[in-house]
């Protein structure tokens, strides 16, 4: 217990007592802390470089990619699991950071009307995916996920695949030349279905390779 005879020089006395003093001196460790914790994760490598079996999406995997975001899959399905023994049984391993080094913006998420998908590759034929995203009941009668029949018959023309790669080049995905240069070509005429199964089917195996 302090004793009030005694003047009060020590320090912690003055801090108490000014409460304008308390709010600096409290952003000031907060601030430290923070920076404690944030700035080693820049230099960290295994959270800043890519798994290495890791491919960057292909020019048709990327269009998938934008089909998924425009019909909003992210909205119902996270990407993303969490190191809990509950989602690593049902999913497969974690998420890491490594992986998602070249998404942008990343697709994590954290609402699951739906199964998280960020293993969902390979898991079934592309067979299975166009009946389900026909018309999700036909596999699972007790699904509430909506069908996408319209992506069966979108054509993609190609118009802007190269520019989407080149963006991501940018952001620093290794994309060459070549890649760009082909990028319309090879997806001109393909389905959005395609594009869009082409991507869930790469969707976690960099990681599962690894194994
Ligand atoms: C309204 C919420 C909702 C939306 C939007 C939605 N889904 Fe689903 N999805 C679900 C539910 C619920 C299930 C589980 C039942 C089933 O398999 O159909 C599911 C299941 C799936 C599965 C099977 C997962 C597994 O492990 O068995 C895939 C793949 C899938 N969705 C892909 C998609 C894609 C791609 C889109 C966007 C085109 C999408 N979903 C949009 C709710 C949704």
């Amino acid at each position: 217990m302090a004793n009030h005879d005694e003047p009060s020089n020590n320090v912690h006395d003055l801090v108490e007592k000014n409460v304008g003093a308390l709010i600096v001196l409290i952003c000031v460790a907060i601030s430290f802390a923070t920076l404690v914790e944030i700035v080693p994760l820049f230099f960290q490598k295994d959270l800043n470089e890519p798994l290495p079996n890791m491919k960057p999406l292909t020019a048709l995997q990327m269009e998938g990619r934008d089909i998924y975001i425009r019909e909003g899959c992210n909205v119902c399905h996270s990407q993303m699991i969490r190191p809990l023994r509950a989602e690593t049984e049902r999913y497969g391993h974690y998420s890491v950071a490594a992986e998602s080094v070249w998404d942008h913006p990343f697709l994590w998420g954290s609402k699951r009307t739906g199964p998280d998908l960020a293993r969902i590759g390979e898991k079934y034929s592309d067979d299975w995916h166009h009946v389900h995203m026909i018309n999700p009941r036909d596999v699972v009668p007790e699904s509430v996920m909506p069908g996408y029949p319209w992506l069966a018959e979108n054509k993609l023309t190609g118009e802007l695949t190269a520019k989407k790669l080149e963006v991501f080049r940018n952001f620093g995905v290794p994309y060459t030349d070549a890649d760009i240069a082909g990028a319309a070509q090879s997806v001109k005429g393909k389905t959005e279905m395609e594009a869009l199964i082409a991507y869930l089917q790469q969707l976690g195996t960099a990681i599962k390779a690894r194994r």
